[in-house]
């Protein structure tokens, strides 16, 4: 299973003071050292973390796979067109909300993102979309021409009680068959963690997961060398 770093709250703590450090870019390198398979920032219209600054040195720097996380709008799409990521993640955004809340609504914005995601393409960028564990949405996102989809792990990370973690465990089991059988390519994320990424990891047609806040929440306790390490071992048991 690969493992695909979010560096967003690295920015994050940069941006808290409006300095220079700490440098997103370098975590950026240091992960990818440590094993990570991929970087992934989320550049939001409020700029609250990630700038394009940081994209342009990314772009630049990194060697494995740049992942930017965006909202399927103008701005955005000239973004990337610009920075030529490897891939984008198309995600939900809302101003007040305190990190991604839930997956797109495919479904109702198909006519849009039909007439958005050959704009990307065109420019040889792969493109994900970030979706809840649903066959109609997981479907969707096929007729608007995804090459993958990253199923929402966000309400099986919260859930506390055993029995609803279970039940969410199953639906993205059978939404990640479904989107295998499809032709997609299947990666996973938001909300995993040290105690709850196993699991996830046994998924056999899940191929990557993105993983930040947990990641950079333990680097600044025990290094982000560490805190990767860390990570890939456990995704290593498969
Ligand atoms: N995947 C998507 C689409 C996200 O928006 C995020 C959060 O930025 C993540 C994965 C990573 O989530 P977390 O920071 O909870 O690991």
């Amino acid at each position: 299973m690969r493992l695909a770093v979010n560096i967003d709250h690295v920015a994050t703590l940069r941006q808290a003071r409006k300095a220079s450090e700490p440098e997103p870019v370098l975590a950026a390198l240091l992960a990818e050292q440590a094993g990570a398979n991929g970087i992934v920032c989320h550049i939001r219209g409020d700029r609250r973390h990630i700038q394009e600054r940081d994209l342009q040195l990314l772009r630049q720097v990194i060697k494995t796979k740049l992942n930017v996380e965006m909202a399927a709008t103008p701005e955005m799409l000239a973004i990337a067109r610009k920075i030529k990521p490897d891939m984008v993640s198309l995600v939900p955004e809302s101003p007040n909300e305190v990190t991604t809340q839930g997956g797109l609504d495919v479904l109702s914005q198909k006519k849009h993102l039909m007439d958005f995601l050959p704009k990307l393409k065109k420019t040889g960028i792969r493109v994900s979309i970030f979706v809840d564990a649903e066959e109609k949405q997981i479907a969707a996102c096929r007729e608007v021409g995804a090459d993958l989809v990253e199923i929402n792990t966000g309400k099986y990370a919260e859930a506390s009680l055993e029995k609803e973690k279970e039940k969410h465990l199953q639906k993205i089991k059978s939404a990640a068959a479904y989107a295998r059988n499809l032709g997609l390519e299947v990666h996973a994320g938001h909300g995993l963690d040290y105690h709850n990424v196993q699991p996830i990891v046994e998924i056999k047609e899940i191929s990557e997961l993105s993983i930040g806040f947990a990641i950079i929440a333990r680097a600044v306790m025990v290094g982000l060398p560490q805190a990767v390490k860390e990570m890939v071992t456990l995704l290593e048991k498969e």
